[in-house]
């Protein structure tokens, strides 16, 4: 009976077991596609995704990320209330009207509107009576009487009659109107009322980013962590907005995370993706849940240590590859979780059945994750660390801990955990667009390899070829002194 368990296990590979094999192309690497999709609902322009971890997401890289069209996952080491801030963050950064306007009133006098003015610096003020908004008046207004009193009032000089625009107005439409109409800015009214005001200047700042990912509001997308029982949480985020909720636990087929699955889908608009799994039969019993996403990754990560610690995981393309068999009959997208060191990991990891990728390590480290830059010997780092590492499951708001279904109690609380994953640092990286920007060049150059126009091609024709350890060390720069880094093949100091 041993023996046949040990005879019959099966192979199981991963990254630097294969190489892309070149194909027939008629494809140009800038012409190829790299739409996909994250979870059944939600399309992304790159297929990146950054992970819930607490030295990797919070609204700062999410923003940057959703910009580049990829989206970022929060993470859920901190108070459910501050993790609601940063999914309200992302959403209110992607909104092109200013909610929070100060407004005066006809009767204020000069004065109390020059000082308002000079004290908010802002250059006008939407002027509202029994609630409407019935002028505006700016600076330029004002300027006659900057140095002299006077016993007007703003009904004297504002300008009646204001071009205003709808809520539904897109950003281009709402640029005409601007144009056209000689202004800066246009306030957006319903019913008559005061809703906010849009500026050219931040109509103008969306446009630098033509790739950014958004919800039919016109709002960055964002998807937030939350743990496997933690019900609050999930409907906390999904009335703050969250367009994708991420079921954060590092065994999704553990069957009570799978049946209150159940309970938090029942109760969220948003959609659902659950992992982390690498099994067939863990596909699955949560596609029987309806999932909208399957997140795939035991044990891949460049921090993790649950292959060491509880000698359990699934080597990463083969995880991807049995999770993605079973999700493809179902059409539910399939996050591949872990392990990605290079571009050409991410054209693998996709060929390989995966829809997006999330990224921890390549993430971590640029200027838009949480933490502060640290010099070792010359060399500027950030820490990243694992979220089943000691410091995230005592450190914030132990959301480290629950993944890994242990809990801190006692006063000996920390010695009574067992660590799933490592602290370390990783280098500076700089602003996540440039990080972006090397990564999908990379798997673009795959596709164009590959002979694949667009995600779906690359998961249907791209094929592997199978490598030894020797042709892993031709793979790599070898032979020579590396004497300039690369920003795209780094060398950790
Ligand atoms: P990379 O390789 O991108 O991996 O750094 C990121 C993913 O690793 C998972 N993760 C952990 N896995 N122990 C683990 O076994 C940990 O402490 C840990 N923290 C994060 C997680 O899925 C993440 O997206």
């Amino acid at each position: 009976m041993y023996l046949n368990k040990i005879n019959e296990a099966k192979t199981a590979y991963t990254f630097d077991d294969f190489l892309l094999a070149p194909n027939e192309s008629w494809v140009e690497p800038k012409d190829v596609n790299t739409k996909s999709r994250i979870s059944t609902n939600f399309k992304l322009k790159i297929p990146i995704v950054s992970a819930a971890m607490d030295t990797v997401t919070e609204n700062e890289l999410a923003i940057a990320l959703a910009q580049e069209g990829g989206i970022g996952i929060i993470h859920r080491n901190m108070t459910l209330e501050d993790e609601v801030n940063h999914v309200k963050k992302v959403k209110e950064s992607g909104d092109l009207t200013i909610r929070d306007v100060f407004t005066t009133d006809p009767e204020s006098s000069l004065e109390t509107v020059k000082d308002l003015m000079s004290e908010e610096a802002v250059s006008g003020l939407p002027v509202i009576e029994s609630g409407k908004l019935i002028g505006i008046i700016s600076k330029r207004d004002l300027k006659p009487f900057l140095n002299e009193t006077s016993n007007k009032t703003v009904k004297d000089l504002m300008t009646c009659g204001v071009v205003t625009v709808p809520e539904s107005i897109s950003p281009a439409e709402a640029l005409d109107i601007a144009y056209e109409n000689k202004i800066e800015r246009l306030p957006v009214v319903k019913d008559d009322k005061l809703v906010g005001i849009i500026t050219i200047k931040d109509i103008l700042e969306q446009k630098q980013y033509p790739h950014s990912i958004r919800d039919k509001d016109g709002k960055l997308l964002v998807a937030a962590a939350a743990g496997p029982f933690d019900l609050k949480r999930a409907i906390a985020l999904d009335e703050a907005g969250a367009d994708i909720i991420a079921i954060d636990c590092a065994h999704a087929h553990n069957m009570n995370v799978v049946n209150f699955v159940s309970t938090i889908k029942e109760n969220v608009d948003a959609d659902l993706i659950v992992g982390n799994i690498a099994t067939v039969e863990a596909a699955e019993a949560l596609i029987a849940k309806d999932v909208n996403g399957l997140k795939v990754g035991i044990g891949p990560g460049s921090m993790c240590t649950t292959r060491i610690i509880a000698g359990v995981g699934v080597p990463q393309i083969t995880a991807i590859g049995q999770v993605a068999d079973v999700a493809r009959d179902y059409d539910v997208p399939v996050i591949a979780d872990g392990g990605i060191r290079y571009s050409g990991d991410i054209a693998k990891a996709i060929a390989a059945g995966a829809d997006v990728v999330m990224l921890g390590n390549l993430l971590a480290g640029t200027y838009e994750s949480p933490g502060a830059v640290t010099v070792i010997n010359g060399i500027k780092y950030k820490q990243y660390r694992g979220m089943g590492s000691m410091g995230a499951m005592t450190g914030g708001f132990s959301g480290g801990a629950d993944r890994y279904f242990q809990e801190i109690k006692g006063p000996m609380k920390h010695s009574k955990l067992v660590p799933e994953g490592v602290e370390g640092v990783v280098h500076y990286k700089g602003k996540v667009s440039d990080v972006i920007f090397q990564l999908v060049g990379g798997l673009k150059a795959s596709m164009g390899y590959c002979g694949a126009k667009n995600i779906q091609v690359m998961h249907e024709q791209a094929k592997f070829v199978k490598i030894t350890s020797s042709g892993i060390k031709e793979s790599h720069p070898h032979d020579l002194l590396i004497t300039n880094e690369s920003p795209n093949y780094p060398t950790l100091k």
